[in-house]
């Protein structure tokens, strides 16, 4: 077996885990990718294309043909791009289209950390700590109401917390939803905490998680 440190970090939108993730990174010394701006990219091309995200087809040809590398575009971040998003992610053609970049990026030499909603379960089954990052839907809302305000959009904290329960709902509410925990994830709420310490509590779980794999 590798000894590569692949860390899954899932859950909701702004539950904490792209912070969480991106910690852990740093404090690893390993490379992060946050997968929900895949799906932001091809939700992102799909509109520029004049492509219906509805369509399970279009969008999935659009996914195969995407850059995967341009990721930095300030246009992902956007929450017209999350609501995108989270309408193309429930094709299994797209999610297919997206499958083979996320599992070469999980198996890097060294190990990564990838952040998304499916990384536990399907992308990196096996990775050698799974996280499932989760906070109250009211305290998600805010956070993301703070950073898309602090981004310059003009929407109202009633507006985002709206879009939280509905992506939940998407992201979890079918048969082939993307978002259950993994059965070997451990849980870590983040409502009470701030980023550091929610970060110090990540270290501590992929500490025991590697203890138990040695
Ligand atoms: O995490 P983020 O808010 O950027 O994700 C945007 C949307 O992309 C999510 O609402 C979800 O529908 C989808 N997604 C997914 N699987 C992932 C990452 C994101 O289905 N691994």
């Amino acid at each position: 077996m590798s000894a590569d440190l692949v860390i899954a970090v899932d859950g909701p939108a702004a539950s904490g885990k792209g912070a969480v993730a991106t910690r852990l990174g740093q404090a690893y010394g390993l490379p992060v990718l946050d997968t929900g701006l895949l799906y932001r990219a091809v939700g992102v091309a799909a509109s520029r294309a004049g492509v219906d995200p509805d369509d399970p087809e279009v969008t999935a040809s659009v996914a195969g043909a995407v850059d995967l590398m341009a990721l930095d575009d300030p246009a992902l971040r956007t929450r017209e791009a999350g609501e995108l998003a989270s309408r193309v992610a429930v094709h299994p053609g797209v999610r297919a289209a997206l499958h083979a970049a996320q599992v070469g990026f999980s198996r890097r030499p060294g190990g990564a950390v990838l952040d998304g909603r499916d990384i536990g379960t399907v992308i990196a089954p096996w990775a050698t700590a799974k996280l499932f990052v989760t906070a109250r839907p009211e305290v998600r809302a805010e956070r993301r109401w703070r950073q898309l305000v602090g981004q310059g959009e003009t929407v109202t904290l009633a507006e985002v917390l709206e879009d939280i329960r509905r992506r939940d709902a998407r992201d979890g509410g079918r048969l082939d939803a993307p978002m259950a925990p993994a059965t070997d994830a451990v849980l870590l709420d983040t409502s009470e905490m701030t980023i550091d310490l929610a970060a110090d509590a990540a270290r501590r779980i992929v500490e025991a998680a590697r203890a138990n794999r040695a």
